[in-house]
């Protein structure tokens, strides 16, 4: 079975996403999450480019990781020096090949970028460095000037080879095509690293690595430069899951590790990202909701679950929803429901998403216990008396709450991170209850600083089981709270109705 080795570059080319600048807290919180993955090799960042640059890539040679930790250099002795001083493993050089690169940049004859690599590599080597060389823009170099300096730099020693498309012009079957010829060419190991101008840089390195490149550069959520560079989590599992080629990766940390990044980049991902977005194994429709039931592989991969990903799957309720997901639904949450009730309940459910509403398990809950003539009366165990919220600048966010818990008055305060952070850990301590809050999202629902918010939770309880619930308003740290507030009555309710 063929093994690729991952060359992540989240920490350089990833932090070439236009506004991004991770200062060296993230850095090092991403290559600890990274090393924990099991990418092969770091690359730490271009350590001429700036003095925190550079301490950023020296601390990170000397965490003490697995991965071995590269650092980027031109093919100039500064640029090299600053990558040995911050003690990489290895120094990944590269220079312009492409004659439109050549012509308006770096002006110098073919020749001459040959001779200046060689000695590049030479001098990395002379100081036991492991050395990466990168012939920029390569898929737009010709083919034969390619093949001669791969080879000048693999007889001067190179310890691998890297073949980026750098303005992302490449498809699938071209470079295929070139990376076959390489490969048949040189002898030494061949990476590929492919941008995402036409979106295709994921497809480009899966038809690299099959027509026999050795390691896949990629970054975490395929940020990078302009549209960015392939994605890791998606090359990882159409090799891991499709081709049966392995990586050293834990895939089963592909989903914290992708989220992780999103905190730091503060770039989110859509949720019909693959493999890691929100809806990557959500099922919506009636027709696949029921097959997934049964059996997740009618209407998943098979291939990939979401236990392989670090993700989990979810039967989500809409205008779609079909009879057996809703009452597998409300099974697993212990409500037994006749034929009768299931189709007010299925009518009550398609009518809400027909009007556009995405419908919580809790509202689920609530139709159901309403159609199951279990409630009569709200049946409020909490009410919120009092909130008030301390927050600002060079203030620890702080909120305490006043409160009605089964007729009895309770005070509890916490901080956070924020406002609704604060409000939320205080409400969770009112109720005394091992609830998690497991996902929180938030949609401004009207336009303007005075949007109506609405906001969507998700609670683990003390027995790990998920729902979801909903508060609106247009108090944002308020309509947090109601969505918490409406999930704990419900479970307050659910746990009295058992001990009834
Ligand atoms: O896109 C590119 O060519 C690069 C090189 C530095 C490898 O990022
Ligand atoms: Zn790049």
């Amino acid at each position: 079975m063929k093994t690729v080795t991952i060359f992540d570059t989240t920490l350089r080319d990833g932090e070439q996403t236009p506004g991004i600048s991770f200062p060296l807290s993230y850095k090092i919180q991403i290559a600890r999450q990274l090393d924990k993955l099991g990418v092969d090799v770091i690359e730490a960042g271009f350590p001429a480019a700036t003095k925190g640059e550079f301490e950023a890539v020296k601390e990170i040679s000397n965490l003490g990781l697995n991965s071995k930790i590269a650092g980027l250099a031109r093919i100039v002795k500064e640029d090299i020096d600053a990558a040995l001083k911050a003690d990489v493993d290895m120094v990944h050089i590269f220079i312009s090949t492409s004659k439109i690169q050549i012509e308006h940049t770096i002006q110098k004859s073919r020749d001459e970028i040959i001779q200046l690599s060689v000695e590049a590599v030479e001098y990395i080597k002379s100081h036991g460095a492991e050395c990466m060389f990168s012939a920029m823009d390569a898929t737009r170099t010709e083919v034969e000037y390619l093949k001669q300096i791969y080879k000048a730099v693999e007889e001067a020693g190179v310890d691998i080879v890297n073949v980026p498309d750098t303005v992302g012009v490449a498809t699938p079957f071209k470079m295929y095509e070139l990376i076959k010829q390489l490969r048949e060419h040189l002898s030494v190991p061949i990476d590929v690293h492919c941008h995402n101008d036409f979106g295709l840089a994921v497809a480009n390195t899966y038809a690299a690595v099959i027509a026999g490149a050795n390691q896949a550069q990629v970054t975490v959520n395929g940020i990078g430069e302009r549209a960015g560079n392939a994605s890791l989590e998606q090359v990882v599992m159409i090799l891991h899951a499709i081709e049966n080629v392995r990586t050293n990766i834990k895939t089963e940390y592909l989903v914290e590790t992708s989220k992780l990044v999103e905190r730091l980049s503060g770039i989110k991902m859509p949720p019909n990202t693959p493999i890691i977005g929100e809806n990557a194994f959500s099922h919506e429709s009636g027709i696949h909701a029921h097959g997934v039931i049964r059996e997740a592989s009618t209407f998943e991969p098979g291939v990939m679950t979401p236990e392989m990903v670090g993700h989990r799957r979810r039967i989500v309720l809409g205008k779609h929803a079909g009879r057996h997901q809703i009452q597998k639904i409300l099974e697993d949450a212990g409500y037994e429901v006749d034929e009768d009730m299931l189709t007010k309940i299925f009518e009550r459910v398609k009518d809400m998403g027909d009007r556009g509403k995405k419908v919580t398990d809790l509202d689920l809950f609530t139709i159901a216990e309403v159609i199951m003539g279990e409630v009569k009366k709200e049946e409020r165990v909490i009410n919120v008396d009092e909130i008030t919220v301390i927050t600002g600048n060079k203030i620890t966010p702080t909120a305490v709450i006043n409160a009605d818990v089964f007729g009895e008055k309770k005070v509890t305060s916490a901080i956070g991170v924020g406002p609704v952070d604060a409000s939320l850990k205080a409400v969770t301590e009112l109720v005394g209850r091992k609830i998690k809050i497991t996902e929180f999202k938030m949609d401004a629902i009207t336009g303007g600083s005075d949007a109506i918010a609405e906001v969507y939770v998700t609670i683990e309880d003390e027995d790990g089981k998920n729902f979801t619930s909903r508060g609106a308003g247009t108090d944002i740290v308020m309509a947090s709270i109601d969505a918490v507030i409406n999930a704990v009555n419900y479970l307050m309710r659910r746990k009295m109705r058992q001990n009834d």
